[in-house]
């Protein structure tokens, strides 16, 4: 029998509307637009409106890939979602998603992998699909970051944006699809990027308010040098295990943290010019939401080709990293 692959047939994303700027920034705490370009290469990111879940920029997102694949939401079997800022700490917001997209169909759950999200609940879609359980899996990545961020902790507020962005994968024969997916953990380091609160350590108190408990707190430097060795090992070892170049790569969509960390690991790769998806400048870290929303904006201007290999590569919270290599 054929192998199954999974298989990309429909992508989408959703930005809020509202811009906010790095000379907005400049008027909430002490920093630049100088300051955040250079450090970070972010100029600005959007923020959701207080009307808009995270559920809400899910499902928009989830609409767009679905047409764009000529599925209808009942024909859905899955719906996965990565996300650490959804709208509830439980149910899980794939289930919001589920009945505001009305994939009554679907069974639906929520990954936590920060960061990395998207890219491990790729890995899980294609095993899913890989094994005959599931025929289509929409998987989303979706935050509203701007909810947990301090916007007095000038180290951390200028770095993260809120978007969605989501794709429909198809159980198909043939060469094009998933052609593998590397995970890794080390949860030793955890405390290097987390929220504290509220959850059964730091149960909600005022006490816990006051000391700023539901804000994400990081160790910039050390999370920088990690993510660089991290994303760099994973797409190695991704190469590695289809025995193919770095330039036989037509795209490299990295988690979009911070530029400086996207042209080291670029450098590294000895990647040429545009073979990297670059789109921090324009909406910031947004978590499980980058890979997905870059790769939308990517295909939607025709930038990738039937055959084409594509690289997904992430790094986040946890610590988690992962790469999804896959034939478009
Ligand atoms: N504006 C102006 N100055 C700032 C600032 C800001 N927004 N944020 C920090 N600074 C200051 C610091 O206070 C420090 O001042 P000091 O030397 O007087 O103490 C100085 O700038 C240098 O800080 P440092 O942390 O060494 O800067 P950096 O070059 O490491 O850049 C980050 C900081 C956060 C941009 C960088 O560490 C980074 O991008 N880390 C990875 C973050 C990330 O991607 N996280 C998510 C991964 S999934």
């Amino acid at each position: 029998m054929a192998q199954i692959k999974a298989r990309i047939i429909g992508t989408g994303s959703y930005l809020p509307e509202r811009i906010l700027t790095n000379f907005d920034l400049e008027k909430m705490v002490d920093t630049s637009h100088d300051w955040i370009s250079a450090r970070t290469g972010i100029d600005e990111r959007r923020i959701a409106a207080d009307h808009e879940q995270t559920s809400d920029l899910a499902a928009a997102a989830s609409r767009r890939a679905m047409e764009m694949a000529g599925v209808a939401p009942d024909q859905i079997d899955m719906v996965i979602l990565a996300t650490v800022t959804g709208d509830f700490p439980w149910p899980s917001t794939a289930c919001l998603v589920q009945d505001k997209i009305g994939a009554s169909n679907a069974s639906a759950w929520d990954v936590s992998a920060a960061c990395s999200g998207f890219v491990y609940a790729m890995a899980s879609a294609s095993k899913f699909i890989e094994t005959g359980s599931c025929k289509r899996v929409l998987v989303i990545g979706a935050e509203i970051f701007s909810r947990i961020v301090d916007w007095e902790d000038r180290n951390t507020c200028i770095l993260f944006g809120d978007g969605a962005g989501a794709v429909v994968l198809e159980g198909q024969e043939g060469e094009h699809g998933i052609l593998s997916t590397h995970l890794h953990s080390d949860g030793s380091q955890w405390e290097l990027l987390y929220q504290p609160g509220f959850g059964s350590r730091y149960p909600a108190s005022v006490a816990g308010i006051e000391a700023r408990l539901p804000f994400l707190k990081m160790a910039g430097n050390e999370v920088f040098k990690m993510a660089v060795r991290s994303m760099y090992d994973v797409a190695v070892e991704a190469l590695q295990a289809n025995n193919i170049q770095a330039s036989e790569i037509a795209m490299l969509f990295p988690h979009q943290a911070n530029k400086r960390i996207l042209d080291a690991v670029s450098k590294r790769l000895k990647l040429e010019d545009g073979q990297m998806y670059v789109n921090v400048d324009k909406c910031g870290n947004t978590s499980g939401a980058s890979i997905p929303l870059a790769l939308d904006e990517a295909n939607r201007k025709g930038l990738l080709n039937r055959g084409d290999l594509v690289l997904l590569d992430a790094f986040g919270g946890g610590f988690t990293w992962g790469s999804c290599l896959l034939r478009w």
